[in-house]
This record gives structure tokens, C-alpha cells and sequence, in this order.
């Protein structure tokens, strides 16, 4: 489905019913990144995964910014009349979390921050960036898509389930130039969501992948520790997109906190 936000077409999906759930993708990824987790919630959420703008379905055009994302999702979920999600945003997704709880926390039930990091770039992850966008600009997404495999899938994944490589990489590799260049600035220029992390007051979840190399255990410990009252899972033998990875283990964790969330 599309939704126009502001002038600009979000692209979106929005099925089952219950709790609902906001399902905020990665870099350079798109809303069928969650796939996984939507067909098995379907019976007991409302799960709404919408394409940020630059990606899958949605508009190509910016401004592109962090803060943008979250005020896109945040203006979806209101034109759909859904108030107060769970929130679940993956690696960039979780940036948009952040700010998705910085700006408009009114509309935040409770936060999953899966394989995602609060602090800003090092100098050698801002120079990466920079020379990303020009691979981007001149090779393509093809080429990006290339670069970003290597690091996105755990160890244990490509030595089990090669197949998933191909599929992740297609997925990376459909993103739209315009989208990869846009999200880059926008990490870029991202806040700082260390000081973020103490005023984060619902109930929040953190997951990692025990493989990730791109946001590593150390980084979610980060989290779970400034996070009054969180809880950190570790999944096993997953990297980076752990939900994709081991979905039935991050399903499981995913599901036993919404249920708890029932109960409040
Ligand atoms: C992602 O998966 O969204 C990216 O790894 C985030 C990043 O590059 O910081």
C-alpha cells in the first residue's frame, strides 16, 4: 500500500490484528526485511512496516535526515489512526527509533532496538560513508550491495544457510541510489543517542546478534545498561540482521515481550 505523507508516498504494509507493531528497516534495506516477523505476529498484531522514503515503495526524494524518517513514520502511523506502537527498529532503524522517541514519544508504547548502536561514527565509519556514497554514485547499488553483504550476515549463516546471502543481497542491491545517498547523509549528520538513552521510560527490549560486526554485543550492552529496566537477548549464531537470521529465535523473544506487554 502507498500513503501519501506530506507530498511525499510511503510505501507500506499493515496487516493483522491486535497490539500494534511499527517495524522500521535498516540500511540500505526495505520493509520486506521484516517479512519474518510480520507473517508470524499476523494473528496477533497489527504489524505496520512502512519503506522509508529513498527505499522499496516510497518516494525517492528528500530532504533526508534521521529526524525526517522519524517524522514520516511518525505522520504514517497517524494517518492509519494507530496510536502508541511498539516500536522495532533494526540497525538505522533504530536510529529512527531514537528519534522517533525524541520527537514524538507520546506515540511510543515500548521500544525494540534490535543489532543497533546509540552512539555516533568514528572517524573511520564517516570516511566509509563518504566513499560509499561515491560507490553509490558511480557504480551503483549493485556495487554497494557488494560492500554491505560482506559485513550484514553472520558467520554461521553463511557457512548454513548460503541461500540467505542471495536473498539479502537482492534486497540491498534494489535500493534506489538516491535512497543509499540520502540515508548515508542522514547517518552522517545523525545526533548523538547516548544522552537519549537514560530518558527512555517504556518498557524496551534490546536484541543482538551474538555475530554481529557491525554493531557488536558491546553496543547493545551499551543499551541494556542506560536503559532503565531493559532487557538484552543475545541470538545465537545470528549476525547483523538477526531477525532474518535466526527468525524463529528472534520471533520468539520478540513475542514474549509483546505478551508481557499484555499484561500492564
Ligand atoms: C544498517 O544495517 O542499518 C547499517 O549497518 C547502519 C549503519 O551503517 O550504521
Amino acid at each position: 500500500m502507498i500513503a501519501l505523507c506530506d507530498g511525499v508516498e510511503i510505501g507500506y504494509d499493515d496487516v493483522g490484528t491486535g497490539m500494534p507493531v511499527a517495524f522500521i528497516h535498516g540500511f540500505p534495506h526495505n520493509r520486506t526485511l521484516w517479512a519474518p516477523q510480520v507473517s508470524a505476529l499476523v494473528d496477533r498484531a497489527r504489524c505496520i512496516a512502512p519503506d522509508l522514503r529513498g527505499f522499496g515503495e516510497s518516494s525517492r526524494h528528500g530532504p533526508f535526515s534521521i529526524d525526517q524518517f522519524a517524522d514520516d513514520v511518525a505522520m504514517l502511523l497517524r494517518l492509519l489512526g494507530i496510536e502508541r506502537p511498539v516500536v522495532v527498529g533494526l540497525s538505522m532503524g533504530g536510529y529512527v527509533a531514537f528519534a522517533l522517541w525524541r520527537r514524538h514519544r507520546e506515540m511510543v508504547r515500548a521500544l525494540v532496538l534490535a543489532d543497533t548502536r546509540a552512539g555516533v561514527d568514528s572517524e573511520e565509519t564517516r570516511a566509509k560513508r563518504i566513499a560509499l556514497m561515491e560507490v553509490a554514485r558511480t557504480r551503483g547499488s549493485g556495487a554497494v550491495a557488494d560492500g554491505q553483504i560482506v559485513g550484514m550476515i553472520g558467520k554461521s549463516t553463511r557457512a548454513k544457510r548460503p541461500a540467505l546471502i542471495d536473498d539479502v543481497h537482492r534486497m540491498l542491491g534494489s535500493a534506489s541510489v538516491e535512497g543509499i545517498c540520502g540515508a548515508l547523509e542522514s547517518m552522517l549528520g545523525r545526533a548523538d543517542s547516548i544522552p537519549t538513552l537514560p530518558t527512555i521510560d517504556v518498557p524496551t527490549l534490546v536484541i543482538v546478534g551474538a555475530e554481529d560486526v557491525l554493531t557488536p554485543v558491546s553496543e547493545a550492552e551499551i543499551l541494556r545498561d542506560a536503559i532503565r529496566g531493559s532487557r538484552l537477548e543475545v541470538i545465537e549464531q545470528a549476525g547483523h540482521v538477526s531477525n532474518l537470521e535466526r527468525p524463529a529465535a528472534f520471533n520468539h523473544v520478540l513475542s514474549e515481550f509483546l505478551a508481557a506487554l499484555d499484561y500492564e
